[in-house]
């Protein structure tokens, strides 16, 4: 273990950008950023209640996360430009023992798409996952029909599993997904 992930102050991923750990006050930022990205993100994201674009839902919402972030079960990053908050990065379902395996998923601000900031993100937060969270491999899930998203995955070197019927309830439908894998190391549990 080369350094303490969970210490991480963040990570600079060029353009003024830069990947840090969810904070406790990102609540109303967070709500600034998801009524920005509304329409952006809709096709690619459960449907939501009113409540999940006020500072008031995303308090809840924060504070659950960074729970589950203490008990180590997940790893929550953001895109920030200075006090804006224009993505996310999240490492969620983090399992140890012989899985040693977390499932990844992100969303960037429409106005910064294009920039190589998601790729550089999930290559930064793999080699953290394999040299600090002692994980093996990480999965990640996408709509069919997502290219860009795909196109991450593929340039960070993940490999297609195959397609899951029905996998996930996204913008009101249940939808087939890709599944995607990437194994970290082929070393013992560390
Ligand atoms: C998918 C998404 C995360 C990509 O983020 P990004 O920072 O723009 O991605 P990058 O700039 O790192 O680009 C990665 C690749 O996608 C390509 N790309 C980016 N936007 C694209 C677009 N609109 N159409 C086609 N390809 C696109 C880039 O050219 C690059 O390809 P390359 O590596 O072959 O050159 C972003 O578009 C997004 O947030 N979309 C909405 C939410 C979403 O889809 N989340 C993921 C759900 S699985």
């Amino acid at each position: 273990m080369t350094r303490d992930a969970w210490e991480i102050q963040e990570i600079e991923l060029g353009g003024g950008v830069v990947l840090r750990p969810l904070a406790p006050d990102d609540a109303e930022a967070l709500a600034d950023a998801y009524v920005r990205n509304r329409d952006h993100l809709r096709p690619w994201e459960p449907r939501r209640a009113p409540e999940f674009f006020t500072a008031t839902g995303q308090v809840a919402r924060v504070s659950d996360t960074l729970k589950s972030r203490d008990e180590r079960r997940t790893f929550p990053w953001v895109f920030a430009d200075g006090p804006l908050i224009v993505g996310i990065l999240n490492l969620n379902d983090i399992v140890l023992g012989p899985f040693r395996n977390a499932h990844l998923g992100y969303w960037i601000d429409a106005g910064y798409t294009g920039r190589g900031l998601v790729s550089g993100a999930v290559r930064a937060v793999c080699s953290v996952a394999a040299e600090s969270l002692g994980l093996h491999r990480v999965q990640a899930a996408t709509i069919l029909d997502n290219e860009p998203s795909q196109r991450v995955l593929r340039s960070c070197g993940f490999q297609e599993i195959g397609v899951a019927r029905a996998y996930l309830h996204i913008d009101g439908e249940w939808r087939d997904h890709l599944l995607w894998e990437k194994i970290l190391h082929d070393g013992p549990p560390r």
